[in-house]
Protein backbone atom coordinates (compact mmCIF):
# COMPACT_ATOMS: atom_id res chain seq x y z
CA UNK A 1 0.00 0.00 0.00
CA UNK A 2 1.77 2.82 -1.02
CA UNK A 3 -0.47 5.52 -0.37
CA UNK A 4 -1.86 4.19 2.72
CA UNK A 5 -3.21 6.95 5.38
CA UNK A 6 -3.33 9.82 2.92
CA UNK A 7 -5.72 11.86 1.74
CA UNK A 8 -6.25 13.13 -1.79
CA UNK A 9 -7.94 15.44 -4.14
CA UNK A 10 -7.94 14.65 -8.04
CA UNK A 11 -9.50 16.66 -10.24
CA UNK A 12 -11.84 15.69 -13.61
CA UNK A 13 -11.87 12.17 -12.02
CA UNK A 14 -14.60 11.08 -13.13
CA UNK A 15 -13.01 9.94 -16.59
CA UNK A 16 -10.11 9.51 -18.68
CA UNK A 17 -6.70 9.82 -16.73
CA UNK A 18 -8.48 11.20 -13.46
CA UNK A 19 -10.52 8.51 -12.94
CA UNK A 20 -7.58 6.26 -13.52
CA UNK A 21 -5.91 8.05 -10.91
CA UNK A 22 -8.40 7.71 -8.72
CA UNK A 23 -8.61 3.98 -9.10
CA UNK A 24 -5.19 3.51 -8.81
CA UNK A 25 -4.67 6.09 -5.52
CA UNK A 26 -7.90 4.16 -3.82
CA UNK A 27 -5.85 0.55 -4.41
CA UNK A 28 -2.85 1.90 -2.91
CA UNK A 29 -4.60 3.22 0.39
CA UNK A 30 -5.42 6.09 -0.62
CA UNK A 31 -8.76 8.30 0.61
CA UNK A 32 -9.69 10.22 -2.46
CA UNK A 33 -12.26 12.94 -3.29
CA UNK A 34 -12.61 13.08 -7.11
CA UNK A 35 -13.77 16.74 -7.96
CA UNK A 36 -15.74 16.56 -11.04
CA UNK A 37 -18.11 19.19 -12.92
CA UNK A 38 -19.56 16.27 -14.48
CA UNK A 39 -21.83 15.10 -11.68
CA UNK A 40 -22.93 11.62 -12.87
CA UNK A 41 -20.62 8.95 -11.72
CA UNK A 42 -19.03 7.31 -14.57
CA UNK A 43 -16.13 6.22 -12.78
CA UNK A 44 -16.98 2.55 -13.33
CA UNK A 45 -14.60 0.19 -10.62
CA UNK A 46 -12.68 -2.77 -11.15
CA UNK A 47 -14.12 -5.78 -9.09
CA UNK A 48 -11.41 -5.88 -6.55
CA UNK A 49 -12.42 -2.19 -5.81
CA UNK A 50 -16.15 -2.21 -6.14
CA UNK A 51 -16.26 -2.83 -1.88
CA UNK A 52 -13.89 -0.59 -1.39
CA UNK A 53 -15.75 2.45 -2.90
CA UNK A 54 -16.60 4.21 0.47
CA UNK A 55 -12.63 5.25 0.03
CA UNK A 56 -13.37 7.65 -2.58
CA UNK A 57 -16.63 10.56 -2.41
CA UNK A 58 -17.60 12.17 -5.47
CA UNK A 59 -18.21 15.66 -5.44
CA UNK A 60 -19.03 18.34 -7.59
CA UNK A 61 -16.08 20.70 -8.65
CA UNK A 62 -15.90 23.45 -11.45
CA UNK A 63 -12.15 24.65 -10.66
CA UNK A 64 -12.63 27.55 -12.70
CA UNK A 65 -15.07 28.52 -9.44
CA UNK A 66 -13.06 30.32 -6.33
CA UNK A 67 -16.51 28.96 -4.14
CA UNK A 68 -16.20 25.59 -5.74
CA UNK A 69 -12.93 25.29 -4.54
CA UNK A 70 -13.48 26.28 -0.85
CA UNK A 71 -16.45 23.85 -0.38
CA UNK A 72 -15.33 20.59 -1.51
CA UNK A 73 -11.69 21.50 0.24
CA UNK A 74 -13.79 22.50 3.87
CA UNK A 75 -15.39 19.13 3.22
CA UNK A 76 -11.83 17.57 3.06
CA UNK A 77 -10.38 19.15 5.66
CA UNK A 78 -13.69 19.34 8.29
CA UNK A 79 -13.29 15.64 7.92
CA UNK A 80 -9.57 15.05 7.99
CA UNK A 81 -8.16 17.69 8.71
CA UNK A 82 -5.28 17.69 5.94
CA UNK A 83 -4.73 17.20 2.35
CA UNK A 84 -1.38 15.20 1.34
CA UNK A 85 -2.07 15.09 -2.65
CA UNK A 86 -3.58 17.67 -5.01
CA UNK A 87 -3.71 16.34 -8.65
CA UNK A 88 -4.86 18.96 -10.53
CA UNK A 89 -5.76 17.23 -13.55
CA UNK A 90 -8.98 18.80 -14.53
CA UNK A 91 -8.78 20.10 -18.30
CA UNK A 92 -10.14 20.99 -21.47
CA UNK A 93 -9.34 20.93 -25.41
CA UNK A 94 -9.76 22.43 -28.39
CA UNK A 95 -7.98 22.23 -31.54
CA UNK A 96 -8.05 25.56 -33.61
CA UNK A 97 -5.41 27.61 -35.24
CA UNK A 98 -4.77 31.02 -33.61
CA UNK A 99 -6.80 32.47 -36.61
CA UNK A 100 -9.87 30.24 -35.20
CA UNK A 101 -9.75 31.45 -31.85
CA UNK A 102 -11.81 34.15 -29.95
CA UNK A 103 -10.77 35.96 -27.33
CA UNK A 104 -13.20 33.75 -25.02
CA UNK A 105 -12.21 30.37 -26.45
CA UNK A 106 -9.02 31.60 -24.66
CA UNK A 107 -10.22 32.96 -21.65
CA UNK A 108 -11.82 29.78 -21.36
CA UNK A 109 -8.43 27.36 -21.64
CA UNK A 110 -7.00 29.58 -19.10
CA UNK A 111 -9.58 29.75 -16.90
CA UNK A 112 -10.00 25.58 -16.45
CA UNK A 113 -6.27 24.67 -17.17
CA UNK A 114 -4.56 27.33 -15.75
CA UNK A 115 -6.63 29.43 -13.14
CA UNK A 116 -7.97 26.10 -12.01
CA UNK A 117 -4.67 24.94 -10.55
CA UNK A 118 -3.69 28.31 -9.66
CA UNK A 119 -6.94 28.79 -7.01
CA UNK A 120 -7.23 24.56 -5.93
CA UNK A 121 -3.07 25.23 -5.20
CA UNK A 122 -4.03 28.86 -3.05
CA UNK A 123 -6.92 27.66 -1.73
CA UNK A 124 -5.75 24.11 -0.17
CA UNK A 125 -2.53 25.28 1.17
CA UNK A 126 -3.10 25.64 5.07
CA UNK A 127 -4.39 21.98 4.28
CA UNK A 128 -1.76 20.69 2.39
CA UNK A 129 0.76 22.55 5.09
CA UNK A 130 -1.30 20.37 7.80
CA UNK A 131 -0.07 17.52 5.81
CA UNK A 132 4.05 18.11 6.75
CA UNK A 133 4.45 15.86 3.70
CA UNK A 134 2.03 16.66 0.90
CA UNK A 135 2.36 16.24 -2.78
CA UNK A 136 0.81 18.55 -5.07
CA UNK A 137 0.90 16.77 -9.65
CA UNK A 138 -0.15 19.28 -12.41
CA UNK A 139 -1.19 17.90 -15.38
CA UNK A 140 0.53 19.55 -18.26
CA UNK A 141 1.10 18.07 -21.68
CA UNK A 142 4.17 17.90 -23.99
CA UNK A 143 1.97 21.13 -25.65
CA UNK A 144 3.30 22.57 -22.53
CA UNK A 145 7.36 21.75 -23.45
CA UNK A 146 7.13 23.01 -26.99
CA UNK A 147 5.24 24.73 -29.72
CA UNK A 148 1.60 23.68 -30.14
CA UNK A 149 -0.81 24.35 -32.90
CA UNK A 150 -3.53 25.63 -30.73
CA UNK A 151 -1.96 28.17 -28.94
CA UNK A 152 -4.37 29.04 -26.33
CA UNK A 153 -4.32 25.17 -24.99
CA UNK A 154 -0.24 25.24 -25.30
CA UNK A 155 0.34 28.65 -23.49
CA UNK A 156 -2.67 27.31 -20.85
CA UNK A 157 -0.24 24.11 -20.04
CA UNK A 158 3.41 26.13 -20.39
CA UNK A 159 2.16 28.15 -17.73
CA UNK A 160 1.18 25.55 -15.82
CA UNK A 161 4.81 24.14 -16.13
CA UNK A 162 6.16 27.47 -14.80
CA UNK A 163 3.79 27.42 -11.49
CA UNK A 164 4.87 24.60 -11.08
CA UNK A 165 8.26 25.49 -9.95
CA UNK A 166 6.93 28.60 -8.17
CA UNK A 167 5.33 26.58 -5.76
CA UNK A 168 7.85 24.05 -5.38
CA UNK A 169 10.86 26.78 -4.88
CA UNK A 170 8.79 28.73 -2.44
CA UNK A 171 6.60 25.76 -0.57
CA UNK A 172 9.39 23.60 -0.27
CA UNK A 173 10.31 24.61 3.15
CA UNK A 174 6.45 23.64 4.24
CA UNK A 175 6.76 19.82 3.23
CA UNK A 176 5.19 20.61 -0.06
CA UNK A 177 6.37 18.95 -3.41
CA UNK A 178 5.07 20.21 -6.77
CA UNK A 179 5.73 18.59 -10.22
CA UNK A 180 4.04 18.29 -13.35
CA UNK A 181 3.64 15.43 -15.70
CA UNK A 182 3.57 16.25 -19.84
CA UNK A 183 1.53 13.34 -21.53
CA UNK A 184 1.38 12.68 -25.34
CA UNK A 185 -1.75 11.59 -27.03
CA UNK A 186 -3.33 9.05 -24.69
CA UNK A 187 -6.26 7.01 -25.05
CA UNK A 188 -9.21 9.19 -23.56
CA UNK A 189 -11.68 11.60 -25.41
CA UNK A 190 -9.72 14.19 -24.93
CA UNK A 191 -6.93 12.34 -26.94
CA UNK A 192 -8.82 10.83 -29.76
CA UNK A 193 -9.90 14.86 -30.07
CA UNK A 194 -6.58 15.61 -29.91
CA UNK A 195 -5.44 13.15 -32.71
CA UNK A 196 -8.44 12.38 -35.02
CA UNK A 197 -8.62 8.99 -36.80
CA UNK A 198 -7.81 10.34 -40.21
CA UNK A 199 -4.52 11.91 -38.60
CA UNK A 200 -3.52 8.70 -37.11
CA UNK A 201 -0.78 7.69 -39.50
CA UNK A 202 0.95 10.66 -39.61
CA UNK A 203 0.15 12.27 -35.79
CA UNK A 204 0.53 9.19 -33.90
CA UNK A 205 2.86 6.25 -36.28
CA UNK A 206 5.14 8.45 -37.74
CA UNK A 207 5.92 10.70 -35.14
CA UNK A 208 5.95 8.72 -32.24
CA UNK A 209 8.51 6.66 -32.01
CA UNK A 210 6.59 4.03 -29.68
CA UNK A 211 3.79 4.83 -32.03
CA UNK A 212 1.04 4.26 -30.20
CA UNK A 213 -1.59 6.27 -27.73
CA UNK A 214 -0.49 6.08 -24.30
CA UNK A 215 -3.29 4.24 -21.90
CA UNK A 216 -4.85 6.85 -19.00
CA UNK A 217 -3.05 3.87 -16.22
CA UNK A 218 0.18 4.72 -18.14
CA UNK A 219 -0.06 7.82 -16.93
CA UNK A 220 -1.75 7.32 -13.60
CA UNK A 221 1.31 4.79 -12.57
CA UNK A 222 3.50 7.97 -13.01
CA UNK A 223 1.17 10.58 -11.17
CA UNK A 224 0.99 7.50 -8.06
CA UNK A 225 4.87 7.83 -8.38
CA UNK A 226 5.05 11.52 -7.79
CA UNK A 227 2.42 11.10 -5.73
CA UNK A 228 4.12 8.81 -3.08
CA UNK A 229 6.82 8.90 -0.67
CA UNK A 230 8.93 7.57 -3.11
CA UNK A 231 9.15 10.79 -4.83
CA UNK A 232 10.28 12.49 -1.55
CA UNK A 233 13.17 14.21 -3.06
CA UNK A 234 11.56 15.08 -6.54
CA UNK A 235 10.45 18.39 -6.80
CA UNK A 236 9.70 21.17 -9.25
CA UNK A 237 10.48 18.31 -12.18
CA UNK A 238 9.11 17.79 -15.30
CA UNK A 239 7.78 14.32 -16.16
CA UNK A 240 7.14 13.35 -20.21
CA UNK A 241 5.13 10.23 -20.65
CA UNK A 242 4.78 10.36 -24.31
CA UNK A 243 6.10 7.46 -25.78
CA UNK A 244 9.24 9.35 -27.18
CA UNK A 245 7.25 12.08 -28.73
CA UNK A 246 9.50 14.67 -27.75
CA UNK A 247 12.93 12.95 -28.70
CA UNK A 248 13.19 14.32 -31.83
N1 LIG B 1 -5.56 12.75 -23.26
C1 LIG B 1 -4.47 13.30 -23.72
O1 LIG B 1 -4.02 12.98 -24.83
C2 LIG B 1 -3.72 14.34 -22.91
C3 LIG B 1 -2.45 14.75 -23.34
C4 LIG B 1 -1.76 15.71 -22.62
C5 LIG B 1 -2.31 16.25 -21.47
N2 LIG B 1 -3.54 15.84 -21.06
C6 LIG B 1 -4.09 16.48 -19.85
O2 LIG B 1 -4.47 15.48 -18.91
C7 LIG B 1 -5.62 15.92 -18.19
C8 LIG B 1 -6.73 14.88 -18.28
O3 LIG B 1 -7.01 14.63 -19.65
P1 LIG B 1 -8.03 13.49 -20.14
O4 LIG B 1 -7.52 13.00 -21.43
O5 LIG B 1 -8.32 12.53 -19.05
O6 LIG B 1 -9.32 14.39 -20.44
P2 LIG B 1 -10.89 14.02 -20.48
O7 LIG B 1 -11.51 15.03 -21.35
O8 LIG B 1 -11.04 12.57 -20.80
O9 LIG B 1 -11.33 14.24 -18.95
C9 LIG B 1 -11.23 15.54 -18.37
C10 LIG B 1 -12.04 15.57 -17.10
O10 LIG B 1 -11.98 16.92 -16.59
C11 LIG B 1 -13.30 17.33 -16.22
N3 LIG B 1 -13.42 18.80 -16.27
C12 LIG B 1 -13.43 19.59 -17.37
N4 LIG B 1 -13.63 20.88 -17.02
C13 LIG B 1 -13.73 20.90 -15.66
C14 LIG B 1 -13.95 21.93 -14.70
N5 LIG B 1 -14.12 23.22 -15.06
N6 LIG B 1 -13.99 21.59 -13.39
C15 LIG B 1 -13.85 20.29 -13.01
N7 LIG B 1 -13.67 19.27 -13.86
C16 LIG B 1 -13.60 19.58 -15.18
C17 LIG B 1 -14.20 16.63 -17.23
O11 LIG B 1 -15.54 16.57 -16.79
C18 LIG B 1 -13.54 15.25 -17.33
O12 LIG B 1 -14.01 14.36 -16.34
C19 LIG B 1 -6.02 17.28 -18.80
O13 LIG B 1 -5.51 18.32 -18.01
C20 LIG B 1 -5.36 17.25 -20.15
O14 LIG B 1 -5.09 18.54 -20.66
C21 LIG B 1 -4.26 14.91 -21.75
Amino acid sequence: MRLKGKVALVTGGNKGIGAAVVRRFASEGARVWSGDIVTDKTNNFSDDLADKTETIVHETLDVTSHDSWQLIINKIVQETGKIDILVNNAGIYDRRSIEATTEEQFDKMLSVNTKGPFLGIKLALEALKASGNASIVNLSSTAGLRGSFAVHYGASKGALRLMTKSIASTYAKDGIRCNSVHPGPIDTEMGHTAVPPDQLEERLYQRIPMGRFGTAEEVANVILFLASDESSFVTGSEVVVDGGATCK
